[in-house]
């Protein structure tokens, strides 16, 4: 069966432009209807959510889960039951996983193995890297959700493909309608910058921010907007962090360039003068940078230059993120505190609720094809909601955080809001804190006729 029956009444509805009250039908997995007085015939729970918002579920179009291969940070079950417990009822898997998903074969290694044990539903890249430009169609095939180009150094080291791979997997990526995520930060100049600042003497976890400045970013993005000018290919960019990548978006949208973008909320959050209270706790590719950077994201995600937000959760074991910070593994577990930290952030007026819905809902689903079946509460989509309390507040503690190092800058928190449901397909998986359904995510494929962003 594809679903459960429940029927949601008296929510606060939020979508991506407007908030309104009504009751939601859910039949074996799929909205049945919208409306007002619904019966409750045919479901087997009732769910009062007066008072409450209801969003779409959330889907975290970014993560890094570890399996197979890294299962030493973290695994998929785990990751996955913290993405139930944080909201997100569809995450996107990176491939930079051990082996690197760079060929069909190892792609459904992975999804025989993952499909046992997600608790949410998922989709999973594939990568290119420096010598399987000619694995892209296969990979399509396949049922990749879209492709992981890493121009940077970072955790799995997995190198770029050169320039003409770039351009021709831009051009397959033009004409089958394939987004491609990209790590971008040029390797050369982070390796510059990091022996210069090693060279200098530096151990400070500050001396991460020196190691990769803006620079790094705003050439690797200037190359992919010419790129993705010269073959229409679906450039998506990851984890932005500088304010001069914002710019150079904002301007190659209005020259007509496709070209869209993620920024995670650690990066809205956090700004330079965090590492002295954090540490490295809070190193991450891209490095999080000063407040003029901080401050241009907020306003890139205001005025649609960047369009999605995804968590970039990058679990390590304990020990790597111990030491100085020359050895100190880059990422941290993030999939759980991705919504409730924006929520909280909507909740104090920072940004609208609406704003939530359409970064961390609908527009990670449009991006990747797998709109309107999910990120939208729409009859004939998915199931699939978060249901919060705006009146009660979330405490970032270890005990509630799912992972196997639970390591975060964010630990006593204290956040506005509170999960009271997750739903998958109308399966309850998350009551108040609690997992109540495991093993119930399904892999999801991309739909590619679908519109683009
Ligand atoms: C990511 C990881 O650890 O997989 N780390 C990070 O600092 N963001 C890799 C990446 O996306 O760069
Ligand atoms: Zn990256």
């Amino acid at each position: 069966m594809y679903g459960d029956s429940i029927l949601v009444k008296k929510g606060l509805i939020v979508t991506s432009t407007i908030i309104y009250k009504a009751d939601i039908k859910i039949i074996e997995g799929k909205i049945s209807e919208i409306g007002s007085n619904l019966s409750n015939s045919g479901v087997d729970e009732v769910i009062d959510a007066n008072g409450l918002y209801v969003f779409p579920g959330i889907v975290d179009e970014h993560v890094h889960m570890r399996e197979p291969g890294l299962e030493y940070k973290d695994d998929f079950a785990y990751g996955t039951a913290g993405a139930a417990l944080g909201g997100v009822t569809t995450v996107l898997e990176m491939p930079n996983t051990k082996p690197p998903v760079e060929d069909s074969k190892v792609f459904k290694e992975k999804l025989s193995l993952l499909s046992h044990k997600a608790n949410v539903d998922f989709g999973l890249y594939g990568v290119i890297h420096n010598s399987n430009a000619d694995k892209f169609e296969e990979l399509v095939n396949a049922g990749v959700v879209g492709f992981k180009v890493f121009l940077g150094p970072t955790t799995g080291n997995i190198p770029p493909p050169d320039d003409g791979s770039l351009y021709e997997v831009l051009l397959k990526s033009a004409k089958l309608n394939v987004p491609i995520t990209f790590h971008a930060e040029n390797a050369q100049l982070v390796r510059y910058f990091t022996q210069k600042v090693k060279r200098e003497g530096r151990n400070d976890p500050a001396a991460h921010m020196d190691a990769r400045p803006p620079i790094c970013e705003e050439d690797a993005i200037r190359k992919l907007i010419l790129f993705s000018k010269w073959t229409g290919g679906r450039v998506h960019i990851v984890h932005l962090a500088a304010k001069e990548g914002v710019g150079l978006i904002k301007e190659a949208l209005s020259r007509g360039i496709k070209v869209t973008a993620e920024t995670c909320p650690h990066y809205l959050l956090l700004n330079s003068r965090d590492y002295e209270k954090y540490g490295t706790a809070i190193k991450v590719n891209p490095p999080i940078r000063s407040e003029d950077h901080q401050k241009a994201l907020w306003q890139g995600i205001m005025e649609g230059a960047i369009i999605t937000l995804g968590s970039d959760h990058a679990p390590h074991a304990a020990e790597e993120k111990e030491g100085d910070v020359w050895r100190c593994a880059a990422g941290f577990t993030g999939v759980q505190t991705f919504f409730p930290l924006m929520l909280d952030q909507a909740l104090k007026g920072r940004l609208p609720l609406t704003k939530l819905t359409e970064l961390m809902s609908e527009n990670p689903a449009r991006l990747f094809g797998l709109w309107p079946r999910k990120g939208a509460i729409s009859v004939g989509s998915d199931g699939d909601l978060v249901i919060v309390d705006p009146k009660v507040e979330t405490v970032v503690s270890k005990d509630w955080l799912k992972a196997k190092y639970p390591i975060t800058p964010y630990l006593g928190w204290r956040l506005k809001g509170k999960i009271r449901y997750t739903v998958l397909r109308g399966k309850v998986l998350v009551r108040d804190d609690r997992l109540v359904a495991e093993k119930y995510g399904m892999f999801v494929e991309p739909m590619r006729s679908k519109e683009k962003l």
